[in-house]
This record gives structure tokens, C-alpha cells and sequence, in this order.
């Protein structure tokens, strides 16, 4: 398994282009199950997600074909069959995404339960029961669902904001019989460049980026073109390394009002952080001040980015409290961020961060992906060599993140399982 190992100690200089957004992505490439036509999507990221994703895809007869540069083409009209296995799922739970879309096109579906995973339950429940809602069968044997019927439109809500979920029903809803509305619904700009996608091939979603969403059934929905927003949380990585080398970076291919929640918060730290329309500048001139959080769902601060707000406030002046109210087991890299001399009290769903002068390099373990991109975060500021190890996590959802840190004038470089 690969390594990265860092130098500490650069300040980190440049421009830094910002890839397409991977939960983006694989919505987007499930609602290919949708379509009566080929689709191609722009702007795709060859992460280790998105790689799982055409695996998925390919296994049930979907053709898929790299185009040009960042293109992939999509076509479900040469699917076989309804079926999403353990292998698949196992590895990457959106693999449940397929799920809504398959049931809505093609009125059967097995996808494989998803289990526990590195930082939570995560169960799909609340997709389930928006499914019986509108009309399915859904029942669960040798840990698959297995779901059919013929979906008609209902009124459903979630108990508390899921993404997926709002994805999953919102891709069910737009092939079903008449009108779907969806309560409380996620609000992410995810949710909202899928409904963009699929409206532009004829499907009928208003709302979408606000509470409720309305979905008018439609009979069919052609292919096209859709070019992928940038990925949000790759943006706020780079601002936050930025502000803990105190570096100027420029982040370029973002939406900032996208980031807008972390850009208010990392102001706080006494970075100057200028926007335009598709970038963010920051530059950082002295030892950031601490910044306490809250997670929550979009607009708020996203649990995604709360690792590597740990990541600054283990180094920057002052004590910080960080309060994750999305996943119950995510405060796996403040062990590792101990190793190398962070200071943290850590509860059941806050840390409290005291800011030490320095962090030491140390060898460390990444264990899910954003506690991969929070230690990378510390090499980057720690005193001598840091090595990442179970790098692939940090694969799954930042395109060559080393080569970009490069570009920066960050010391780091990859290096393979033999070596060391
Ligand atoms: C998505 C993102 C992930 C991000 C998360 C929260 C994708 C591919 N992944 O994950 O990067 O961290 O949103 O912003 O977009 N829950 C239930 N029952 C359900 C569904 C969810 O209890 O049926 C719980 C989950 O366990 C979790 C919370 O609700 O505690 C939010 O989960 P959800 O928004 O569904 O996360 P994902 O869509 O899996």
C-alpha cells in the first residue's frame, strides 16, 4: 500500500485547480440508470470512488467509455441486470445510489445492505421508507434489499436530512407516476447539480437547494451533457493548508459560495481570504487563531471538512472546541494528531483542541478519508518527517494530492509499499 511521506515546514505558494466534485460525481453517474440516451459527464475526477463507481456500473451491462481528458460516457440502455453486490457496496456505500434510479427505470432492484462503516452506522432506512411511500415493495433477506413495483408519485419526508437519500428519491421520483414531494431534503449544491443535470434531459424538479422539493413524473428522459461542479471540500482542504503553512494560494474551479460557511469561519482564524466568481484567495501572515464549529448539514459547516479544521486548530493559538453532529465515530485522526504532539480532550461528539507551538512528524495511519487529508494537513506543518500510511483512503476522494502540494512547494512525495 502506498505512503506519502512529508517534509514539514513550507509555506505553500500558487495556484491550485480544484477537481470535479467526487459526491457530485457519483450521484450523476447513477442517474445514467435514468436515461433513454448516452450521458456524458465533464469535469470527472479519476478518484478511487468514482473508479468503484464504473466497476458497479460495467457489472450490471451499463457501457461505459473515457472520452477526452476529463469525460466519461455513459450508456444504460445495454444494461443486463438489476443487481448491486456486497463487493461492490462494501466498498463504497453511494453504491446505494444506484438503487432509486433502478427501481424507477426498470421497476426491480438487489442492492447489498450497507454496513457500519469507519465513522458511523450510516444505515439507508430513511431511503426505504420514502420507497414504500411511493408505492415499492422493499424487503430485506441475506443482507440484500430487494425491492419492485411500479412507483407512483407520494408525499414523503425525512426525519433528518440525508444526501443520498434526498438524491436516491429525488433520481426515484422523476420516472414515477405523477407528483413527488419531498420534505426536509438535504441541501447541498450536490443535490442541486443533479437536479440541473437531469431537468436539462427533460425531467420536471423544482426546489431543489431549498427545503421541499417537487418532482412531476415524466414517461422518459433523454441523454446529454453535464459538466460537474467543482468539489467543495477538495477547495476547503487547500484554503485550510494554506492557513496553517501561512502560505497564498490562489484555488481556482470552485463555486465559493459553495464553501461560503467554511470561508466565514476560516476568516475567523485571521487569514485574508478574497473570492471571485469560480475561485478563492488566501493569504496567511501570521499563526492562525483557533476556530470553534459546529457540523451540519449544508449551509453549515460540513462534517466532510471537520477533520482537517482539527487538523489547524492543533496548531493555531488558543483553545477551540469542534462539535460533529453528523457521524457519531468521527474523531478517529485526533488519535493519530496525539502521536504527533496535538493536544485534545476528546468526548463522544466534541474534541476540545489546544494549541500546541509545534507538531513533531511522525508515522501515522489514515483510516477513513477525511482523517487521511487532516494528517497530510499536519505533515505538512510538523516539525521533520511525517509518513501517511493507507494512503488509497486518501485516494478514494482527492485526485493526486501530492502532485498539487507539489505545485505549492509543499516536501512531499508518494512512495510504494516496499519502500520503508
Ligand atoms: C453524504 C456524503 C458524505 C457526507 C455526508 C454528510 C456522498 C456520496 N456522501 O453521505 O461525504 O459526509 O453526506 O454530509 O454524497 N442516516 C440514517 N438513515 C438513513 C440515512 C442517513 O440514519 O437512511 C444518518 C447517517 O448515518 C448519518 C446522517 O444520517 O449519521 C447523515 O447521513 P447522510 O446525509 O445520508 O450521508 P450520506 O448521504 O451517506
Amino acid at each position: 500500500m502506498d505512503k506519502l511521506r512529508i517534509q514539514g515546514g513550507k509555506a505553500l505558494h500558487g495556484e491550485v485547480a480544484i477537481s470535479g466534485a467526487k459526491n457530485a460525481t457519483l450521484p450523476l453517474m447513477a442517474a445514467c440508470l435514468l436515461l433513454d440516451g448516452p450521458l456524458v459527464l465533464q469535469n470527472i475526477a479519476a478518484l478511487g470512488d468514482v473508479v468503484t463507481m464504473i466497476k458497479l456500473l460495467r457489472q450490471m451491462g451499463v457501457t461505459v467509455e473515457e472520452g477526452s481528458g476529463t469525460q466519461l460516457r455513459f450508456n444504460a440502455n445495454t444494461l443486463t441486470h438489476t443487481f448491486a453486490p456486497y463487493e461492490m457496496v462494501r466498498a463504497m456505500r453511494a453504491s446505494i445510489l444506484v438503487l432509486g434510479p433502478m427501481l424507477a427505470r426498470f421497476g426491480s432492484a438487489q442492492v447489498s445492505m450497507p454496513g457500519g462503516c469507519a465513522i458511523g452506522a450510516r444505515p439507508v432506512d430513511r431511503h426505504l421508507q420514502a420507497l414504500k411511500a411511493m408505492g415499492a415493495e422493499v424487503d430485506i433477506e441475506n443482507g440484500y434489499i430487494n425491492a419492485q413495483g411500479k412507483l407512483h408519485g407520494a408525499e414523503v419526508g425525512f426525519d433528518d436530512v440525508t444526501v443520498t437519500g434526498t438524491e436516491n428519491i429525488m433520481m426515484a421520483a422523476v420516472l414515477a407516476e405523477g407528483e413527488t414531494i419531498i420534505h426536509n431534503c438535504a441541501m447541498e449544491p450536490e443535490v442541486v447539480d443533479l437536479a440541473t443535470c437531469l431537468n436539462r434531459f427533460g425531467a420536471r424538479i423544482e426546489g431543489a437547494g431549498t427545503e421541499t422539493i417537487c418532482i412531476q413524473g415524466v414517461d422518459r428522459l433523454s441523454g446529454g451533457e453535464h459538466r460537474v461542479i467543482g468539489d467543495r471540500i477538495e477547495a476547503i482542504t487547500y484554503l485550510i493548508a494554506a492557513i496553517m503553512t501561512q502560505g497564498n494560494v490562489t484555488i481556482v474551479g470552485i463555486d465559493p459560495v459553495h464553501c461560503k460557511a467554511a470561508i466565514d469561519l476560516l476568516r475567523t482564524t485571521g487569514a485574508n481570504i478574497t473570492t471571485g466568481e469560480d475561485w478563492i484567495g488566501v493569504n496567511m501572515m501570521q499563526k492562525p487563531m483557533a476556530a470553534s464549529v459546529t457540523t451540519a448539514p449544508f449551509p453549515g459547516f460540513p462534517t466532510d471538512a471537520q477533520a482537517q479544521l482539527v487538523a489547524l486548530n492543533s496548531i493555531a493559538q488558543g483553545r477551540s472546541v469542534v462539535t460533529e453532529t453528523i457521524f457519531e465515530n468521527r474523531f478517529m485522526h485526533v488519535h493519530e494528531l496525539r502521536r504527533m504532539g496535538g493536544r485534545f480532550d476528546l468526548h463522544h461528539d466534541y474534541v476540545i483542541c489546544h494549541g500546541v507551538g509545534h507538531l513533531i512528524g511522525a508515522r501515522v495511519e489514515a483510516t477513513d478519508l477525511r482523517a487521511s487529508a487532516s494528517l497530510v494537513l499536519a505533515g505538512l506543518v510538523a516539525q521533520g518527517e511525517t509518513i501517511v500510511e493507507h494512503v488509497y483512503h486518501l485516494d478514494r476522494g482527492y485526485l493526486a494530492m501530492e502532485k498539487k502540494l507539489q505545485s505549492l512547494g509543499a516536501s512531499i512525495e508518494r512512495i510504494g509499499a516496499d519502500i520503508l
